[in-house]
């Protein structure tokens, strides 16, 4: 075979060449292949007069993914939602700080945000918005082994996953808290799906959920602007093989070094509890929240859509297979400069920022959750995933839905 190729004309080993590099043997000539050229076929008679990009294949993909950090055999089955009820319009601030709804707006793209109800709790929209998930994937709760609720604002700092638990009725689930502030979600989805794909766990509930308008300094335009209160869930459930794989790919960073660019921190408050003998305790508690806001935008644009591209390449898959990009919602502009830098336009990216704000954990979900309401969202549909927040953290994940 090789010494045939050998005595093959240059040209047409080049034209074999570049065949191969493309996929075309493999969609067109091979037979095993026939599904590769079903679904460009498919792709070009949906797309009726446009301008149709092939996806990359399943196989391909596969191919090029990086072992353990793609194609988990755990996908995403249902979502619900449940954000504060008190609703918050930017004119509110007017009274409060010197800024106004026509800064608000432009700087950040939020017009209104949901602030939790004094007589409410984080685990009370935490439970709301897992009942709705699982109601949405048709699941009961007594069959869920594992329930996650990434959080920085829990309501007993020794954790609210098993309080949840119990309140949804998931009684055979054990449950831990992750902090990872606003990539919580993605961490804890990630976290939840390393049990689904060796098959430790067969569902699990994954909850972000925070309300940090309960540590913020209203005195403080650059930050209280910014953050609503919301939760959003999803249950997951481990599937049989890599073609049912709804994780395809995963990225997960964190730079301590930039650690003071967002920050809530306990404040220490020495104080003396008995003279003989002498001890000395600390009766401190936590602050107010602290942002370097333009420090963090720029740390935002920067590696949120590096972080992207890393998850896709891990996957095997490149922006233009990607149906949805959906951001952890901070600021709009935020979300228009990944659009631009990924060539994913904005009509394909998910966003409620306007209503909501930034809740942290609970955006993704949240904005998830009503982009599957309303249908956008479909069964099979891939969607580019990342947060980005406090810790530094950032994170993405490349999700197949359903
Ligand atoms: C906070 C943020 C909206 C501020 O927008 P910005 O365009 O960077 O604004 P700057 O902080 O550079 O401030 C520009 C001016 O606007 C002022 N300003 C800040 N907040 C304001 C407000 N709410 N209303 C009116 N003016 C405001 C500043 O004081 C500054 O005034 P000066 O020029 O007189 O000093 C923006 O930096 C941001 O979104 N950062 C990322 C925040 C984020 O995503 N955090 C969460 C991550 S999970």
């Amino acid at each position: 075979m090789k010494a045939s190729l050998l005595k093959m004309p240059s040209f047409l080993l080049l034209i074999l060449v570049i065949m191969s590099e493309w996929n075309i043997i493999e969609a067109y000539f091979l037979p095993t292949k026939t599904s590769n050229r079903m679904q460009f076929l498919k792709a070009s008679t949906e797309n009726k007069g446009e301008v149709v990009v092939p996806k990359t294949d399943q196989a391909t993909a596969k191919k090029n993914a990086l072992p353990g950090k793609s194609w988990l055999r755990s996908r995403a089955i249902g979502v619900g939602a449940f954000a504060g009820q008190n609703i918050m319009k930017n004119s509110a601030f007017e009274t409060l700080v010197d800024t106004n709804d026509e800064w608000i707006s432009k700087r950040t793209g939020i017009r209104s945000r949901h602030v939790i109800e004094p007589t409410s709790s984080l685990r009370d929209i935490a439970a709301k918005s897992a009942i709705q998930a699982l109601e949405s994937a048709g699941v009961n709760a007594k069959d869920i082994d594992l329930v996650i609720v990434a959080t920085s604002s829990p309501d007993d700092l020794f954790g609210d996953a098993a309080s949840v638990a119990s309140a949804i009725g998931a009684s055979k689930a054990a449950a831990f808290d992750i902090t990872a502030a606003c990539s919580g979600f993605v961490f804890g989805m990630v976290t939840a799906s390393q049990f689904l794909h060796t098959g430790a766990y067969k569902k699990c509930l994954v909850i972000g959920a925070d309300a940090l308008t309960r540590f913020l300094d209203w005195n403080d335009r650059g930050t209280c602007i910014l953050f609503g209160d919301g939760a959003g869930a999803v249950v997951m459930e481990s599937t049989e093989s890599d073609a049912d794989a709804g994780i395809l790919g995963f990225a997960l960073h964190s730079d301590g070094e930039r650690y003071c660019n967002l920050q809530l921190r306990f404040k220490s408050e020495f104080g003396e509890l008995a003279n003989e003998p002498k001890s000395v305790v600390d009766r401190g508690n936590y602050g107010k929240m602290g942002m370097n806001g333009p420090e963090v935008y720029k740390f935002a644009v920067n590696e949120v859509p590096e972080v992207i591209n890393e998850a896709l390449s891990n996957a095997g898959l490149k922006s233009s297979d990607v149906d949805w990009l959906l951001l952890h919602q901070a600021n709009i502009r935020i979300m228009e400069h990944a659009s631009q830098v990924l060539g994913i336009p904005m009509s394909r990216v998910l966003r409620n920022i306007e209503e909501y704000g930034n809740t942290s954990a609970g955006s993704i979900p949240l904005a998830l959750a009503q982009a599957v309401k309303e249908g956008k969202v479909k069964k099979g549909d891939i969607i580019a995933v990342a947060g980005f927040g406090a810790g530094l953290s950032w994170a993405s994940a490349i999700i197949r839905w359903g």
